[in-house]
């Protein structure tokens, strides 16, 4: 067809994921130089497994092993393909792992890999995960509000009604977890998340809107102060308190909103500052 295609190597350093083991590695890189007349290696990559460590000599190690595999191009007298490894936990620990690319991912979304990196580059959350409150309700103390009864109030509480729920990726351990957003304020999430919907207990005094936005993840913003909108404040913080934040359950909750059913908007704006 006269078309070269571009590829970059992926070279297994020690993930054990994806891609060719370090010590094959120089087997495929011979074989590119070989065979493949419409293949184009542009590139060349491997994956760290705990760049996000206080304790960085396995990521050391990977590293070595990364570098020892693009020195096949020096020993050749050949120009390097781009070479990239750095995640996020890299990109703030292991500037010498740059190479020609970085691929940051949870770091985008302006949360940090894991509580054990220290915070040197300022970030905020890029996420914003808004609907609509469609029910509201005044609940009678001892009337126990959801699945399992796990919350009940002492006395008359209004609860609010917003159609996001595990189905739409928001995790079901966040039940009587999160907090909401309402014009500005904070307000428990009560009872457990179901699969389209979830609970919010709303102050005495505080008259809910059937427009309001439930924002379910993000920050609250002078737009959302003003105009009366619902929200839960950021799980991630959230998380976070609730020493769930391993960097696994935060990247779980930054990109689940990729199943999120219709009444919700996701948003991502810029991440870093
Ligand atoms: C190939 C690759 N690059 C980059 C990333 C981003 O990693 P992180 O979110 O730790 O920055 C991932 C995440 O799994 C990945 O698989």
């Amino acid at each position: 067809m006269g078309v070269k295609a571009k590829v970059h190597l992926k070279i297994d350093t020690g993930m054990e994921r994806i891609g060719v083991h370090y010590y094959s590695a120089h087997t495929l890189q011979e074989a590119t130089l070989k065979c493949c007349r419409n293949v184009e290696v542009e590139g060349i990559y491997s994956h760290f497994a705990s760049a996000d460590s206080a304790d960085l000599t396995y990521a050391r190690l990977q590293l070595e092993r990364f570098n020892e595999v693009l020195r096949f191009y020096e020993k050749h007298s050949l120009p390097a393909p781009m070479g990239h490894m750095a995640n996020s936990g890299a990109v703030l620990q292991l500037p010498e792992a740059s190479f020609d690319m970085v691929r940051p991912g949870i770091l985008m979304y302006g949360v940090y890999p894991s509580p054990e990196v220290p915070h040197t580059v300022q970030v905020r959350p890029a996420l914003a995960w808004k609907s609509r409150v469609v029910y509201f309700k005044v609940v009678r103390p001892g009337h126990p509000v959801s699945y399992g009864s796990t919350w009940q109030s002492d006395h008359l509480v209004r609860v609010v009604t917003v159609p996001v729920g595990y189905g739409d990726g928001y995790f079901r351990s966040m039940s009587n977890k999160a907090q909401v957003i309402i014009r500005g304020q904070k307000y428990p999430q009560v009872g457990r998340v179901c699969m389209d919907h979830g609970q919010s207990r709303m102050g005495h005094g505080l008259q809910r809107r059937r427009s309001d936005v439930d924002r379910r993840i993000g920050r609250r913003t002078r737009h959302g102060r003003r105009s009366g909108w619902v929200g839960w404040d950021d799980p991630l913080r959230n998380l976070d308190q609730h020493q769930h934040a391993r960097a696994a359950c935060v990247c779980k909750i930054s990109q689940t909103p990729g199943v999120l059913s219709p009444p919700c908007l996701f948003r991502a704006s810029g991440a870093l500052r």
